[in-house]
């Protein structure tokens, strides 16, 4: 899917290095031990294929992965490619992105320029006790899932250039604030995200982090809820893509089903097309609720699930199981 690709998520895709691929092991820095997740000055190597390291300067950033957004150093073209990116992407929210999402986007500010992450803290922290934290962009699982259980989200502080205006292979900073802070004003969504955190860091210990990494893929980054008006995504990856939002909701080649959180736990995900699976959920409540108890046992079942009958392709559908339709 060439084109396709390109126009798609990988933005997001990428993103879920974060949560999902084990434990950097860079052979280029031996002296670093990214599983403490402690900044230790220089990038973490989180890409599953990855020949470079992300282009954040980690060097400025503060042991926990965090830095100062310097605002000032933002160009005019910075500002102007996230006015177009975010006009892009609010034109096409009516009848494709959740009610929540829609009530909330107005909250990152003033559409024609990058947000000051303090004037969003701000409100964020009215709303549901939340604050972003600048970070130089992809940081290791341990310190992504701590921020999390600290209800701090991480925001990459810089946007792509003009010429990946379709296209950036790493999170930016319009993915991450665009795509993924909105929901945070909404008080359940909001409490999902600090408790994944927590659960981040008992699967570390637990070893489960890839299979933690499904649930965060296929609820946070692409997730659907259903409405009386029909489907509507929630995901970020969705709705900071230009083509996969419409796509996810509307088009009839995709597989639809509904949350199952080991069926999901056991089903590998693609970075780099439009999802070939959605799975839909019926509430925030319901993820809340479904995701409450403890995982340990839900790890072991899904791993002998796994040992006796495999991992799902993303495409596959079970036998009897429910799709949804689309309008
Ligand atoms: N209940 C999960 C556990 O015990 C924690 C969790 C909550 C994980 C929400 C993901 C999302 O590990
Ligand atoms: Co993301």
């Amino acid at each position: 899917m060439g084109t396709q690709a390109t126009t798609l998520a990988p933005a997001a895709s990428l993103d879920l290095a974060r949560p999902g691929q084990p434990s950097p092991t860079s052979t280029a820095v031996p002296a670093v031990d990214f599983h403490t997740g402690v900044n230790q000055g220089v990038p973490p190597v989180t890409y599953g294929e990855g020949d470079r390291p992300p282009r954040g300067d980690y060097a400025k950033a503060r042991a926990d992965y965090t830095c100062e957004q310097d605002w000032a150093q933002y160009s005019a073209a910075d500002h102007d490619t996230y006015r177009r990116l975010y006009a892009r992407q609010l034109a096409q929210l009516p009848g494709l992105a959740c009610d929540e999402f829609i009530a909330a986007v107005g909250q990152l500010g003033a559409p024609d320029r990058i947000p000051r992450f303090d004037d969003v803290s701000e409100r964020l922290m009215k709303a549901t006790g939340w604050q972003i934290v600048g970070v130089p962009g992809l940081i290791p699982e341990e310190a992504f899932f701590a921020l999390l259980a600290a209800r701090k989200f991480p925001v990459t502080d810089w946007i792509r250039k003009p010429e990946e205006f379709d296209y950036v292979v790493e999170p930016d900073i319009f993915h991450d604030l665009f795509g993924h802070v909105p929901l945070l004003f909404d008080p359940v969504f909001a409490d999902y995200m600090q408790a994944y955190g927590e659960g981040g860091l008992k699967a570390s210990r637990l070893d489960a982090c890839e299979l933690l990494a499904r649930l965060y893929w296929y609820t946070v980054e692409f997730g659907l809820i259903a409405t009386p008006r029909g489907l509507r995504a929630y995901g970020a990856g969705i709705l900071s893509s230009a083509g996969e939002l419409r796509f996810s909701v509307t088009d009839p080649t995709p597989k639809r089903v509904a949350f199952d959180l080991q069926r999901m736990m056991r089903t590998k995900y693609k970075i780099d097309t439009y999802q070939a699976i959605y799975f839909v959920i019926d509430s925030f409540q319901q993820l809340f609720d479904a995701t409450a108890p403890d995982f340990a046992p839900v790890y072991r079942d899904v791993r002998e699930r796994i040992a006796r009958d495999g991992e799902l392709a993303a495409g596959d559908v079970l036998a009897g199981e429910r799709q949804f339709a689309v309008a």
